[in-house]
């Protein structure tokens, strides 16, 4: 018994969900945020544990998602609603919140991105990148660059679920991964790779004693798995009973690891060979805008090539992610006030490039929506799902399972169920504690200073 919703959008292929969910997940997350969070909670432990934490919540999680949006044939308000009533209902416009202030500085930061970009395909790398960085990272540069990239964003939404969403990403995935494979073969040729290999993939255990570094890998994994906030139940109400739920969530799982995993590889040779590695822990936010276009411009003509494509792949990646985060908020708005496809998009992505001048400005405002949005509210939202298809619609995130899986895939539900209903929900819950205690610290730091 699926909802009727008759003359819904819908994806035209299998391949184009699995490139939209990817495209999703893979971000600025996997790179920007994958880096400073690293660097912040010890190296290759947090590596690993991200990992652990992908697999254990991350990929059970993405599927309470993809089973109640293909349920409700509904964004997270409207789904939400139908299938568990009006008060699991309001769950829907705390997605929607956490869309809009996600996007608003993750746009910000796809700006830096698509500014770098131009850089080298223009003149190269400034030689002195930290001062660079601070001179373009905020301000009137900085508030230009949101906004360009906030209009892209905007046309390929306006543009629909088939012709906009599916079409960009068969389009730009694909170049995506070829461009982060090349880098990464073209790293191994340089002298003193291996220094940062080995920082890379040697970790230390005693960081996995620490409660802050298992706070951050789980946050880490749920901002890049696109989790929490209801973009991969938007994307799966696009979908018909044919798509195999649990086989796309661990090709989307694997692929957002893989490709964080692989630019790592990447970025770690590049800053060890050239000696940058004291940038990265200068600056949190800037760690991988600074050692890089740094590591880059010392490398002369080569590096400006490289660097160009670095770029490239970063800003394609941060826009099909912001396109699923204008999504959520977009197809809200036309199904709760019942608006056009184009006027919806418009007005909320008009909306969102404007509140996102504020991070613009100011880059502790930045991490300020970072920490509140980009952790806090999509760790309490991944509790919520949890619950949600753990207990409260277990039947009906079966039936979706198991709809057009294969059986090696069946035998798989009744784990992942039973993984959403004891597990996710208590360590999430902890996670929690921890993170909303954080979360008012850097609210109290932030208002101090
Ligand atoms: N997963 C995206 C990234 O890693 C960011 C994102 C978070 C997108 C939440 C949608 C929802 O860059």
């Amino acid at each position: 018994m699926t909802a009727p919703n008759a003359g819904r959008e819908a994806f035209a292929t299998r391949a184009g969900f699995i490139l939209a969910a990817a495209g999703s997940a893979v971000g600025l997350g996997n790179m920007w945020r994958f880096s400073y969070q690293a660097s912040e909670g010890g190296g290759a432990a947090f590596v690993l544990l991200y990992i652990a934490m992908t697999l254990l919540l991350g990929i059970p999680l993405m599927l309470a998602e993809f089973g109640i949006g293909r349920r409700g044939q509904r964004a997270p308000i409207g789904s939400l609603r139908l299938l568990a009533g009006r008060g699991w209902g309001r769950l829907g416009y705390v997605f929607v919140a956490a869309g809009l202030l996600i996007l608003a500085y993750y746009s910000v930061i796809a700006g830096w991105t698509l500014r770098y970009a131009l850089e080298a395909a223009l003149h190269g790398f400034d030689r002195s990148a930290a001062e660079h960085f601070g001179e373009i990272s905020s301000g009137g540069d900085a508030v230009a660059f949101h906004l360009g990239f906030m209009a892209l964003t905007v046309l390929i939404v306006v543009a629909g679920v088939k012709g906009g969403i599916e079409r960009g990403s068969l389009l730009m995935m694909p170049v995506l991964f070829l461009i982060v494979i090349g880098l990464a073969v073209w790293a191994t040729t340089l002298p003193g790779a291996g220094a940062g290999y080995a920082v890379y993939l040697m970790p230390q255990f005693e960081e996995l004693m620490n409660p802050a570094v298992w706070r951050a890998a789980v946050a880490q994994a749920f901002f890049s798995l696109s989790l929490g906030m209801g973009g991969m139940l938007t994307f799966a109400s696009y979908l018909h009973r044919d798509q195999n739920l649990p086989e796309s969530a661990t090709v989307v799982a694997y692929t957002d690891f893989g490709v964080a995993f692989i630019a790592g590889l990447v970025v770690f040779p590049v800053i060890y060979s050239l000696g940058l590695q004291g940038a990265v822990g200068a600056s949190t936010v800037g760690a991988l805008f600074i050692a890089l276009p740094g590591a880059f411009e010392a490398m002369g003509a080569a590096g400006r090539v490289v660097g160009l494509f670095f770029f490239i792949a970063l800003a394609l990646g941060a826009l099909t992610s912001a396109i699923s985060l204008l999504e959520v908020v977009t197809a809200s708005v036309m199904e709760e006030m019942h608006v056009s496809r184009r006027r919806a998009a418009v007005v909320t992505g008009a909306a969102i490039a404007a509140l996102g001048v504020l991070p613009a400005l100011d880059t502790d405002t930045l991490g300020l929506m970072d920490k509140i949005a980009g952790e806090f509210l999509l760790v309490a939202g991944a509790l919520a799902l949890a619950i949600l298809a753990g207990w409260r619609l277990t039947g009906e995130v079966r039936e979706e399972l198991l709809a057009g899986a294969a059986p090696f895939w069946q035998r798989q539900v009744p784990r992942i169920l039973f993984v959403l209903r004891w597990i996710v929900p208590p360590v999430v819950a902890v996670v929690l504690a921890f993170s909303l205690r954080e979360t008012v610290a850097t609210v109290a730091d932030y208002f101090a200073g």
